[in-house]
């Protein structure tokens, strides 16, 4: 099935210069960048995209990490996307990450694991909608 899922570069990719990288990994691997843009977003809109970690002891450090620097939101298209682009970005934490994956090869630690992807229908609907509302 055809889907489409909300991909975000996170601020220590962006700060290396990782963007173009990671785009190629996703052209390369089947999924089209529909939608791409640079932003920066505030805490109080950081929090509003985690809401639903608003339980979680980490949420107050998400938010402040993901609204400290500039950010790449797009939205990718292709066949399975949603599962594909998790496959690409790899395990939460990039010591546990496979080898050859995004996190792995790029990221940082758990907060700083350089790309977030949506993960279920519902979820890719709601976070595409949060930064591109046509
Ligand atoms: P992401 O896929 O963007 O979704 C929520 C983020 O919370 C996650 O990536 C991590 O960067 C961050 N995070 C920080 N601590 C944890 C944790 N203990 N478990 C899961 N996610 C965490």
């Amino acid at each position: 099935m055809i889907q489409q899922t909300l991909s975000i570069i996170k601020p220590d990719a962006v700060e290396r210069n990782l963007v173009e990288n990671i785009k190629e990994i996703f052209s390369n691997n089947k999924l089209k960048i529909l939608k791409t843009k640079k932003i920066q977003v505030t805490k109080e809109e950081a929090s509003d995209f985690y809401k639903v970690h608003q339980t979680k002891p980490f949420y107050d450090k998400l938010c402040s990490y993901l609204s400290s620097g500039p950010i790449v939101v797009m939205v990718l298209e292709g066949e399975n996307a949603i599962e594909e682009n998790r496959k690409l970005m790899g395990a939460t934490d990039p010591k546990n990450a496979d080898e050859g994956t995004i996190r792995k090869k790029y990221g940082i630690s758990i907060d700083k694991n350089s790309v977030h992807g949506s993960d279920s229908p519902d979820n890719a609907k709601k976070e595409i909608n949060f930064f591109f509302k046509n």
